[in-house]
């Protein structure tokens, strides 16, 4: 049905094609478009044709997304690294000039970075995916403050001039920067539903956060397990959304909703532990899809690092990799590796981390003072 700005499908996910959802709504009418398409080229990929018929797909989903943009909207199109037979098909570097044909203007080619996954026997693992962010225009919304992040040293001081001794960055923290490292939605992982390819709800919660405000108007074409629907209703934003696979549909009413099947069963263990949290009954008493142990886990015992602490695992990692490979070359003597703590017993990462930055701060203390 055709709907105008009075009569929009708020907060619905509708069960049906992107297009159809897509050409039913009005011109500029929704403040940000985050979604991560499906790649339907699967194991049936074996010609140039087929990527191109999904391209055009594409594109005629994204003239129609930046139809219905307002002209402050931003748009997010999630991409992973597409690999065939080990060919790779860098899908981003096709969507690039198709997102510049539909007149929007490119800001960010976001990394979303990976510590685990496939080790590849005849090339370089892949360890990242992209997130490509284009605007309507040149007058976007970007609220830098909602989305701060910690400084690496937080009481670093100017050492001369005028502004000696006053803080050089800014206390409430910085740009957290186009290199993201929120943890994929795999196995022990508290929102995992049946979806294979969820976003993390943190991950969408950043897009949002900066480029909207409350009440604004938030559009998911491919909705899967309805991530973004629950992440805009929990920061009081409407949401728009279609998907058209009925058992991922499902998902995602379950996910909003947020109270059992009638088998006392949740979509995934962030929603059980939410109803339990706000209802104060005994956990004992529901399950969720993916459970693979006999009871649920109380959110108090289970363990939860941000999305700093992780990156600042892969920038160690990486630094010890390469430094065993730079003493390889050279022959000299190999660096212990620092979570082995030099006797095969793990150190935590978190006692590390706190110790550098002190380590630093001591020796910058000493040449400033
Ligand atoms: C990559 S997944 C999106 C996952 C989602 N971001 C989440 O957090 O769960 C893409 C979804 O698009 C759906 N889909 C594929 N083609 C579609 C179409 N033409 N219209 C609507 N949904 C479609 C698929 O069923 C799949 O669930």
């Amino acid at each position: 049905m055709k709907t105008n700005k009075e009569n929009l499908p708020l907060d619905e996910i509708l069960l049906e094609d992107s297009l159809q959802l897509l050409s039913n709504l009005p011109d500029e009418c929704v403040d940000l478009v985050v979604s991560s398409p499906p790649y339907n080229l699967g194991k049936e990929y074996e010609s140039r044709q087929a990527l191109e018929i999904y391209l055009a797909e594409q594109t005629a989903v994204l003239l129609e997304c930046s139809r219905i943009l307002k002209n402050t909207g931003s748009l997010f199109w999630q991409i992973g690294a597409f690999s065939d037979r080990g060919m790779l098909i860098p899908l981003d570097i096709r969507f690039f000039p198709i997102l510049e044909s539909c007149r929007l203007i490119p800001r960010n080619r976001i990394i979303w970075a990976r510590q685990h996954g496939l080790h590849a026997q005849k090339k370089f693992s892949c360890r990242h995916e992209t997130i490509l962010w284009f605007t309507k225009s040149d007058n976007y919304k970007f609220n830098l403050d909602a989305i701060r992040v910690p400084q690496k040293y937080q009481n670093k001081k100017h050492y001369r001039g005028n502004r000696k001794g006053e803080l050089s960055c800014n206390p409430e923290g910085k740009n957290p920067g186009d290199i993201w490292l929120f943890r994929n939605v795999k196995h022990n992982h508290e929102e995992q539903t049946i979806h294979p390819c969820q976003f993390p709800e943190d991950l969408v919660a950043r897009i949002l956060l900066a480029t909207t405000n409350e009440n604004d108007i938030i559009l998911d074409p491919f909705m899967g397990s309805g991530t973004t629907a629950v992440v805009a209703r929990d920061h009081k934003r409407h949401f728009i959304g279609s998907e058209m696979e009925p058992k991922y549909h499902q998902v995602a009413l379950r996910r909003l909703s947020g109270n059992p099947d009638p088998n006392g069963c949740f979509p995934n263990l962030k929603t059980l532990r939410d109803y339990v949290e706000k209802t104060g009954q005994s956990i004992d008493k529901f399950k969720f899809d993916m459970q693979v142990g006999n009871k649920a886990s109380e959110r108090s015992k289970a363990k939860f690092y941000s999305e700093e602490y992780h990156l600042q695992e892969m920038e160690d990692r990486l630094i010890y990799e390469e430094s065993v490979f730079a003493a390889n070359l050279r022959g000299e003597e190999i660096p212990l590796d620092p979570k082995l703590n030099g006797n095969g017993k793990k150190t935590s990462l978190q006692n590390q981390i706190v110790k550098q930055v002190e380590e630093v701060e001591q020796i910058e203390l000493r040449l400033w003072s």
